[in-house]
């Protein structure tokens, strides 16, 4: 499944209104409302003053919201798996593809989330800027010998955290570039548990058909077990599983939670010890549009997770192992919106189908963005939503499709809502739930520069990610200088 979703055209007009912050604060930064001249504010600065004196299209973080999110997802996790009840600790690892710069690992690592990265980039900027060795994570499924040994030699050559194996291959790898080093590798392996969850096929994990992990249930995850068990430079850790993304409630996570227990209890007996750790990955979800429920909580997730490995850990007669999590949409796509300027609008007229209920017209409202900044809606479907940012209006509801000025007619950023119908250019638009997988998935598509991350806090603004400018663009090309 990719492209354009199902159409949904027949519905009445004013039925995709966007909620304001007060009537669905789960899908705004915790600081947004609207100020009484009809201008929304976040984290104490308007937003038609940001773009006045920064720049559109920009993604808008509240630093303040993604602390909170991190804090209580490292909270969360703490106390659901403290010590005083009988379980053996935990941590929250924030999944740095959601979105990565040096302020955001600060932010999020001084409420006590480690780091998960996937890649050498990633890595680079967790430990520049300054995330504790021991507190990061390197996942791949086709790991550059370069990752390994930066994974191996970071923190003056004690090494990060954990490295996931992801192959039989993978451990001759990591041994041949741990023993080069003189090393021990910490390693845990990802393991696909059957279970298929997840809003997208695109970004659904855990079953068989799939690049990532080893084979459960057909001997690979035995062959890799003993492997690493030969391996005099490599130290196993436990068993890692990240089942899809954007998923909602607890059940797959609580059914992956006791498959990945019962796997670590066959391996405790296999080789004689019990495993430390396990690891359940990332994958809950957040509401993007009105239409979608209000999401899992941090405390309801890690609540729900820690309740099926003790029952599952009582069960199997095994020691409760230390439990890890990697929640990246959940952590930031909240605390970040898109603000764009309005360009171009133009009506179209529609087919017989949607006329009656759309008064046979559809408004394709362009912006200064596009696809180069988020790319969901037009790779997966996804659905956002999007509001005036500078004004409330009275006008009535026209339903409308914000595209970017992208060359292709794919380039949608929000397929349907229902907007006044006096928008015109010059306005902004808002776009709320842009954190996750919108900066991280930006392109230069038709050479456009990346928007910049500006955060907001106390009515303060600063890029945390400078806008990219043509000279950037050009600086790549030996014929341009
Ligand atoms: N851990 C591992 C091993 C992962 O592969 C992922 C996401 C995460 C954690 C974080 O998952 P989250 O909590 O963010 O759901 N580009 C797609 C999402 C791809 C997710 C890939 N892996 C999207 O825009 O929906």
């Amino acid at each position: 499944m990719s492209g354009a979703p199902e159409s949904m055209d027949h519905r009445p007009l004013g039925d995709l209104l966007c909620p304001e912050p007060d009537e669905r604060p789960d899908l705004w930064p915790w600081s947004a409302r609207r100020r009484e001249d009809g201008a929304l504010e976040i984290g104490g600065a308007a937003l038609p003053d940001l773009a006045r004196d920064f720049a559109t299209p920009a993604f808008i973080l509240d630093r303040a919201d993604l602390r909170g999110r991190a804090g209580v997802w490292a909270t969360a996790m703490a106390e659901e798996f403290w010590d005083g009840y009988g379980m053996a600790g935990a941590d929250a690892f924030y999944a740095g593809k959601a979105f990565l710069s040096s302020d955001v690992v600060r932010t999020v690592t001084g409420e006590g989330m480690g780091v998960d990265t996937a890649s050498l980039g990633e890595l680079t900027m967790a430990l520049r800027a300054g995330a504790e060795p021991s507190r990061i994570g390197l996942h791949g499924n086709n790991k550059l010998n370069s990752e390994i040994e930066l994974a191996l030699t970071a923190g003056d050559g004690a090494g990060i955290g954990r490295i996931f194996i992801d192959s039989l291959a993978e451990v001759a790898q990591i041994e041949r570039i741990a023993s080069a080093l003189g090393t021990t590798a910490r390693v845990m392996v990802r393991v696909k548990t059957g279970v298929h969850a997840g809003g997208n096929e695109y970004v659904s994990t855990g079953h068989e058909d799939q690049k990532f992990g080893v084979g459960a249930f057909d001997g690979q995850l035995d062959e890799v077990i003993a492997a690493v068990e030969a391996s005099p430079h490599l130290e196993l850790r436990g068993l890692h599983s990240h089942i899809g993304s954007q998923i909602q409630g607890t059940a797959a996570f609580e059914e992956a939670a006791g498959i990945i227990c019962g796997l670590a209890a066959r391996i405790s007996t296999g080789i004689g010890r019990p495993l430390p750790e396990i690891d359940l990955g990332g994958g809950v979800g957040v509401a993007y549009t009105g239409d979608d429920p209000v999401p899992t909580s941090p405390v309801e997730a890690a609540r729900a997770i820690a309740a099926a490995v003790r029952g599952a850990c009582e069960e199997l007669g095994m020691p409760i192992p230390r439990v890890s999590v990697e929640p990246g949409r959940s952590t930031i796509a909240p605390a970040m919106v898109s603000l764009y300027r309005v360009g171009a609008v133009k009506d179209a007229t529609l087919g017989e189908d949607a006329a009656e209920a759309l008064h046979g017209r559809r408004r394709y409202i362009a912006v200064d963005g596009g696809m180069s900044d988020n790319i969901r809606p037009a790779l997966y479907g996804a659905r956002y939503t999007a509001t005036l940012a500078n004004r409330v209006s009275d006008a009535p509801p026209v339903r409308s499709r914000i595209v970017g000025k992208h060359c292709e007619s794919g380039d949608v950023i929000v397929w349907d809502v229902d907007l006044p119908a006096d928008t015109a250019a010059g306005d902004l638009l808002v776009v709320p739930v842009t954190g996750a997988y919108g900066y991280s998935m930006a392109s230069n598509y038709n050479m456009l520069t990346k928007p910049g991350v500006l955060a907001v806090e106390n009515g303060e603004a600063e890029w945390i990610m400078r806008p990219q400018s043509i000279e950037d663009l050009l600086a790549l090309d030996p014929g341009c200088r």
